[in-house]
């Protein structure tokens, strides 16, 4: 009997089937898989995850188990667990799952400690919540981890931050870094995601909306390039010049966030920051405004302050939510500021979850094969593994791409040919 607490045992079917398609999209991490099989890198390891629990983290969880690992997982937010993928995990697959859909706080966190108790030596994070208890109430344990990995731009900030203190005590992946990460999931992965939860949420015509997006980091770009493949009137709001620049180049209008909150249909959040929008700006903001959040906490908006300045709240749709402030103005509020493509849609589509956690597996793999040799640290994967795996997603996709000849080689590493 293995343990797990999860929402219904039931669902099982339903989530197999789910994880199943998703995994026909994610040659890359089938390779390693099997790979894994053979060669078994994890054996004798137990390895902890805190993930969001989809049918793309299914199949990762899956090809760690042929590797070898014992596994123990749980969810890295209250919103995003698929039930019946959780069901699937326990019932099909043997994996020990901890995950609710709309788990209270008190929950998450008992998960989170659940998992820990099955004493992992490699943790895996998306937001380092796993590292930060293992840093704090569970640091006795920190002894016998060798390494740990981390998914997202938030997760990998605040470890640099441990890192800077002189807190962080164990070496971490940062797989956010990875070229075939970031500019795939954070572009690609959050842009169709995030459209995809607003839609679902509201059901509004984008076509012709002013659309702003704060922030124009990877997950901000994706976002605003897919809005305007939709038909909105983009509008970004940034702090960085370098970023602010390439928006306009790009061919958006940027603006100071106070003033493009006046114009707004549909605002979204995606900096990693707090408090980006504020009380102030919901002020600002016209009637019917709709406001997400697609960064990873649920700290970009201050939605507390919103509802402190209410007079009535109405749920009317799952993840919609009608705010009416005292002058009788409506404000629309989605998934109560959770990550939007994960609360309302399925997150990222499998094909681009493919690299992240061919990335994952790999950083497992390699935090192994180096026991004892990283010291406390945030290190990238290794480049010729992220190459590999740009080269054997083309390659999935049947793409062929040239090869460089020898000459062209030998130009490149030369500095004497010129005019
Ligand atoms: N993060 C974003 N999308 C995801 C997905 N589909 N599965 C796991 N983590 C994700």
């Amino acid at each position: 009997m293995i343990r797990y607490d999860i929402k219904d045992i039931k669902l099982s079917k339903a989530g197999k089937l789910r994880i199943e398609w998703a995994g026909s999209q994610m040659k890359v991490l089938d390779l390693i898989r099997q790979r894994f099989v053979k060669e078994k890198p994890l054996k004798d390891i137990t390895l902890g995850a805190c993930l969001h629990v989809t049918a793309e983290t299914a199949n990762l969880m899956i090809a760690l188990k042929e590797g070898g690992a014992s596994l123990a997982l749980c969810a890295s937010n209250p919103l995003s667990t698929q039930d019946d993928v959780a069901a699937s995990l326990v019932e099909d697959y043997g994996i020990p799952t901890f995950a609710i859909k709309g788990e209270d706080k008190d929950t998450y966190y008992k998960h989170l400690n659940t998992v820990l108790d099955f004493n992992p030596q490699v943790t895996m994070d998306d937001g380092a919540d796993l590292v930060t208890l293992l840093h704090t109430e569970r640091n006795h344990q920190l002894n016998q981890v060798i390494g740990s990995s981390e998914e997202t731009t938030t997760g990998v900030i605040r470890l640099r931050a441990m890192l800077k203190d002189g807190t962080l005590k164990i070496p971490v992946m940062a797989v956010n870094d990875s070229n075939t990460k970031h500019m795939f999931d954070n572009r690609y992965g959050t842009g169709q995601s995030t459209i995809d939860g607003i839609i679902r949420a509201t059901n509004v015509l984008l076509a012709g909306k002013k659309f702003v997006v704060v922030g124009y980091g990877w997950c901000g770009r994706g976002l605003a390039q897919r809005a305007r493949g939709m038909g909105s009137q983009v509008i970004i709001t940034e702090v960085d010049p370098l970023k602010a620049l390439e928006a306009v180049m790009d061919g958006f209008e940027v603006m100071p966030v106070s003033e493009a909150v006046k114009e707004a249909d549909i605002i979204c959040t995606a900096t990693g920051n707090k408090t980006v929008l504020s009380v102030e700006h919901f002020k600002k903001m016209k009637e019917g405004t709709i406001v997400a959040n697609t960064g990873h906490f649920n700290v970009e908006f201050d939605y507390e302050g919103l509802i402190k300045l209410s007079i009535n709240r109405r749920q009317l749709r799952d993840n919609l939510e009608e705010v009416t402030l005292k002058d009788g103005e409506k404000i629309f509020v989605l998934a109560s500021g959770r990550l939007i493509n994960l609360a309302s849609a399925e997150g990222h589509p499998p094909d681009v979850m493919d690299m992240s956690f061919a990335n994952q597996a790999l950083a497992a793999e390699f935090l192994v094969q180096n026991k004892n040799k990283l010291k406390a640290g945030v290190y990238t994967v290794p480049q010729e593994l992220d190459d590999m795996i740009a080269k054997l997603k083309l390659e999935s996709l049947g793409i062929r791409i040239d090869k460089l000849s020898k000459a062209q080689k030998k130009y490149l590493s030369s500095w004497n040919e010129g005019t």
